[in-house]
């Protein structure tokens, strides 16, 4: 059987040892602490399940989409002004399912064959994912703890930058857990418009964001959408995953090349997801902004305890995601999760999962209440693995 040269482009699923390996234990009667999944323990409203099952009664809404409904534009559009204090027009904006989706796709739109784009390390896997499906040249620029975690400028070359079509920016970042500042933003901005590159800011934690931090848009900036677009998800302000629900919003002509491609391949979002969309975006933020509380306690409860059994973790500022370097010297990040698991009974992500920047770093989702991360270190702390 022949199969395309496309998929040799994606490495082999080199995490498939640990899944393995945690349904042996499981089988053995273990107790863990999964911390690994990046799916909210959260539930969404009820005003959102009523939505969804109201509208399947509806046997009109099981039909082909077509579109993105006029009602459903309309709420993203009164939502970013409400939240974002960002006015947008109908025709900035294209559903998908999910960012992942998106972003998926967003390489097939705006690349030929060995363009360069630009990505961050640590980052998503989709960023490369998508790259490589549009047989791109992926160019890594670091997040690193001396600049905070922000994207560093100033280490990407001028030849490469002037090639690159788009960068992806993704802040609060996954896995890295930084936030950035006006100042962040504005460099970025400035940075687009001299290289000419599109800017692609994925907005999926605008509301897992701490310490009093205020989470925005990326297009309330000035130039913002000259230079680029924005993917805005409801995965997790709403704990909507499995729904796959996300919008592509900025310039239009971007807006429209990305609907041309997935038309190809897309009857449009199933109208009761529309309905879903609209009830979630009107969802009260007080609502909201209690879980991002809820999300803040977690990761207290994870970086203080863990640096209190001394292993020194800082505190992230936003997204459900902490960043660990390991604490154990020469150990790859796949063989620390391991030995964390069996010892522990801890599960989380090996950093290497991120890209070459991720390896000597572990990342734990914040997916479980404040009292059970304080078990997990303390499972940690008695399995002696920083010893
Ligand atoms: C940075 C980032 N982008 C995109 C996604 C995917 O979001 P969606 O559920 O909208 O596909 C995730 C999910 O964890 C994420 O962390």
């Amino acid at each position: 059987m022949h199969f395309s040269s496309t998929l040799n482009r994606f490495g082999d699923e080199v995490f498939a040892a640990l899944n393995e390996r945690r349904i042996a234990l499981e089988k053995e009667g273990r107790t863990f602490y999964n911390l690994s999944i990046g799916t909210p323990d959260f539930v969404p409203s009820k005003r959102v399940r009523t939505a969804l099952a109201e509208a399947a009664q509806d046997p009109e809404n099981w039909k082909y989409a077509l579109r993105d409904t006029d009602e459903m534009l309309q709420a993203v559009c009164r939502y970013y002004e409400k939240r974002f204090s960002v006015s947008i027009t109908p025709d900035m904006i294209a559903s998908c399912y999910g960012s992942q989706e998106g972003i998926g796709h967003l390489g097939m739109t705006l690349c030929d064959p060995g363009d360069v784009v630009l990505l961050p390390s640590p980052c998503y896997p989709v960023f490369i994912a998508g790259a490589k499906m549009a047989g791109a040249q992926i160019h890594y620029y670091p997040l690193s703890p001396e600049k905070h975690f922000l994207p560093d400028l100033d280490a990407i070359p001028a030849d490469v930058a002037r090639a690159a079509r788009y960068m992806i920016v993704s802040l609060p970042s996954n896995p890295t857990g930084s936030v950035g500042d006006d100042a962040t933003y504005e460099g970025l901005i400035a940075f687009a418009k001299k290289y000419d590159i599109l800017l692609v800011h994925d907005n999926a934690y605008s509301d897992i964001i701490y310490d009093g931090i205020e989470g925005g848009s990326f297009l309330h900036y000035e130039g913002a959408r000259d230079v680029g677009v924005e993917f805005f998800s409801l995965s997790k302000s709403f704990n909507l995953t499995g729904a796959r629900i996300s919008f592509l919003i900025g310039r239009p002509d971007v807006v429209a090349a990305f609907r041309k491609l997935r038309s190809q391949i897309d009857f449009g979002m199933f109208l009761p997801l529309q309905k879903v969309a609209i009830a979630a975006l009107e969802t009260d933020r007080a609502e909201v902004q209690a879980q991002c509380a809820a999300y803040q306690a977690r990761r207290d409860a994870l970086c203080d305890g863990l640096t209190g059994i001394g292993w020194p973790v800082r505190r992230n500022q936003g997204s459900m995601f902490v960043w660990a370097k390991i604490p154990v010297a020469g150990m790859s990040s796949m063989d620390f999760c391991l030995a964390l698991m069996d010892r522990a009974g801890v599960i989380c992500t090996p950093g290497a999962s991120f890209g070459p920047a991720g390896e000597g770093y572990v990342r734990f989702a914040l997916v479980l209440p404040p009292d059970r991360i304080q078990e997990a270190v303390e499972q940690i702390r008695k399995s002696g693995i920083l010893a």
